[in-house]
């Protein structure tokens, strides 16, 4: 792999050992996956943020590290809502190892919002064929999908390199040819809200890790685009879809159908809701996954306008988003719902209290019970907030 002067000096530590150690990380990726070079990088995402999934060991690695990131750079998710965490019911000894995991990202000049959903938020907005390093597999899914720009699926440490070094190694996503679609999927019926998101869960598990390209019978949302993403990153490893005549590659490079078909029916569609249906009624419900829009905001304070609910719901989002629209928070949270910020279902040790869960996410639906050991239900944003138990006030 080709280095610049410059790079060449960074790997022999003429910039002290932690940019050495980066540098060192990406080249060594380059090799393995046939890189020619180092290219900028114009944004860092990076996942390893929650103590519940990094535990001591991740924060001393990253206690360790020095400089500062040369791009502007953000955080995944962690484990805990950095200013409600007590009354998410999280102890104590997990919420201060969190706040030294932040404060380390912190110290190397990472801005420590925590979301998935970075494409919201001022200085990460990315336009089709920018190179970005960002490793959240929904968030990864929506740069490469719907907005065309062009990330790995990156794992915490390289994603922390090129935050570090400002650069990737150019290889995978960054190509053309590796975003070529190589299977078609054939969607028999019009879909809408999270029928998108239980799309993505099917077809995950066929499509792997490979590039699919959609043939629709109606135009998702980019709200919907992002459901089908997440449930797609989650139940397979899908990094990069397409959407014939939406998505940008699609409508400028007119990709050829590839010949591999999947066809996908209602049925199986309708199964997905049908997923743990014994769960007559779950302790918690949480929308949120991947963390809400403004526009999925306004929804959920419209449904709930007049209501009062019985049971604990989260509605999961960026704290920026929430400090924008203050207003549909208190909307939100005058039924009883919780707007909860930095974290989500998944990556919280607060949901593994419960035994049930209701979601309107494919992803949340593949991950919660693995990663919670919680028994999930999959439903609408409509039947999400009737399961909650809804008292009319109005
Ligand atoms: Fe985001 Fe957590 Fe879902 S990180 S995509 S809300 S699992």
């Amino acid at each position: 792999m080709y280095l610049t002067p410059e790079e060449e000096k960074t790997l022999e530590g003429e910039y002290g050992p932690s940019l050495q150690k980066a540098i060192e990380i990406l080249v060594a990726l380059g090799d393995i996956y046939g890189a020619d070079r180092l290219i900028p990088v114009k944004s860092a995402q990076i996942a390893g943020v929650s103590y519940k999934t990094m535990g001591d060991a991740g924060l001393e690695w990253i206690s360790d590290l020095e400089g500062k990131v040369k791009i502007p750079s953000i955080l995944n998710p962690a484990g805990m809502d950095i200013n409600k965490w007590e009354e998410m019911g999280i102890d104590p000894a997990f919420a201060k190892k969190q706040q030294e995991i932040i404060e380390a990202y912190a110290k190397l000049g990472i801005q420590t919002k925590c979301t998935c959903t970075p494409y919201y938020l001022e200085g990460f907005d990315v336009k089709l064929d920018d190179h970005i390093a960002w490793s959240e597999s929904s968030a990864v899914s929506y740069a490469n999908s719907v907005i065309g720009a062009r990330t790995n699926r990156e794992g915490g440490p390289s994603a922390l390199s090129a935050a570090l070094v400002g650069k990737t190694a150019n290889y995978g996503y960054h190509l053309d040819e590796m975003r070529e679609p190589v299977v078609t999927v054939e969607v028999d019926c019009e879909l809408s809200g999270s029928d998108y998101g239980a799309l993505g869960y099917v077809v995950g598990k066929t499509v792997g890790s490979r590039v699919p390209i959609f043939y629709m019978k109606n135009e998702p949302s980019r709200n919907e685009m992002k459901s089908l993403g997440a449930a797609l990153a989650a139940s397979g490893a899908v990094a990069l879809y397409h959407i014939e005549g939406v998505t940008p590659e699609a409508v400028r490079n007119r990709f050829a159908k590839p010949d591999e078909r999947i066809p996908v029916e209602r049925a199986q569609i309708d199964e997905v809701y049908e997923t743990n249906k014994d769960i007559l009624s779950s302790e918690i419900i949480t929308v949120g996954c991947p963390h809400c829009s403004p526009e999925e905001l306004e929804e959920i304070a419209e449904l709930v306008a007049g209501k009062k609910l019985q049971k604990e719901m989260w509605v999961c989002t960026a704290r920026e988003v929430a400090e924008r629209y203050p207003d549909l928070v208190e909307r939100i949270e005058k039924s009883g719902a919780k707007v909860v910020c930095d974290t989500c279902m998944v990556v919280s040790p607060a949901t593994n209290k419960y035994s049930s869960i209701t979601v309107n996410s494919g992803k949340a639906l593949a991950y919660v019970p693995s990663m919670c050991k919680v028994a999930a239900k999959y439903a609408s944003i409509e039947d999400c907030i009737k399961e909650a138990g809804v008292i009319d006030e109005s």
